[in-house]
């Protein structure tokens, strides 16, 4: 089976689906499960928004499409069934730029670690400290980031995990990286130490994580080979870094992960053709023409 893995979204939903559509016609595949790694940019209002996506939103009309999915109009209705019937739902686990009270409230009453987000199920949440089937793997999630402050790692999940026998999550999907996976502009190691841990723990075949915006891995640690994605769409502008600014707003190399179950192989996905998908309202109805 074939599991694609998506890079930080931050709200750009129909990049994500439109390069998923892509992904499929050019490679002649179909995909048995998608799964983001966080940062969705699962909001359920602009008000509710922290001020980081807020202040991107004002440059980035495409990190509302998340909104416009929550409430589609008639045609984008219409768009997103046609991709459903080509694509899976995707499956994500929280980042560290969601509302988490929202999202915990989509798992209220018999609901279950699987939540959908959207009136047509297009996106659908997983609890943290679940372990779920996805294509005939066991996928163990743990969302957010190891950092003080509201959006840490969930203790009790975290704790949840540890207490899994070693070897029972095939793949484990987090938001945050492992302890040292890279460094920041001061040189200081990155990812999260507990998360470490828990690869060292679980000793899951995979481990797919995002958050630090950049394609990483393979890294090994133990039986695990761990990779970490690009985000979806760069920033238009990025004064630190000019060369990866981003002004057409297109899908960058290694935002898309790719998985094949039977032979065990994880590839970033980096064909030119993924630029393609770009622009700041992205008609998604297009992508769904060619498909067979
Ligand atoms: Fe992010």
């Amino acid at each position: 089976m074939l599991v694609a893995f998506v890079g930080d979204v931050h709200g750009r939903l129909l990049h994500a689906f439109a390069a998923l559509l892509l992904l499929q016609r050019r490679r002649g595949v179909r995909l048995d499960a998608v799964v983001q790694v966080g940062d969705l940019g699962a909001f359920p209002s602009v008000e509710r928004m922290d001020a980081p996506s807020r202040r991107f939103l004002a440059e980035h009309p495409a990190e509302g499409d998340f909104f416009r999915l929550l409430d589609p109009d008639p045609g984008l209705a219409a768009a997103v069934r046609g991709a459903l019937e080509l694509l899976p739902p995707m499956l994500f686990v929280s980042g560290n730029h969601e509302d988490f009270e929202f999202l915990a409230a989509l798992h209220d009453g018999p609901v279950g670690p699987v939540a959908a987000v959207d009136p047509l199920g297009a996106v659908r949440h997983v609890a943290d400290g679940s372990v779920i089937e996805v294509a005939g793997q066991r996928v163990a999630f743990l969302g957010r980031v190891e950092e003080p402050g509201y959006m840490d790692l969930d203790p009790a999940a975290h704790a949840e995990l540890l207490a899994a026998p070693p070897g029972s999550a095939d793949i484990l999907v987090t938001h945050d990286g492992p302890h040292g996976l890279c460094t920041n502009w001061r040189g200081e190691p990155q990812g999260s130490p507990k998360l470490t841990a828990l690869i060292d723990h679980l000793r899951p075949a995979l481990h797919v994580s995002g958050h630090y915006h950049h394609p990483n891995g393979p890294r090994r640690y133990g039986r695990t080979v761990s990779y970490a994605l690009s985000e979806l769409v760069y920033p238009r502008h990025n004064r630190r870094r000019p060369e990866q600014s981003n002004p057409d707003q297109r899908v960058m190399p290694g935002a898309i992960g790719l998985y094949d179950t039977a032979a065990g192989t994880f590839e970033l996905v980096a064909d030119p053709w993924l630029s393609e998908v770009h622009g700041d309202h992205l008609d998604l109805a297009s992508y769904l023409e060619g498909h067979s």
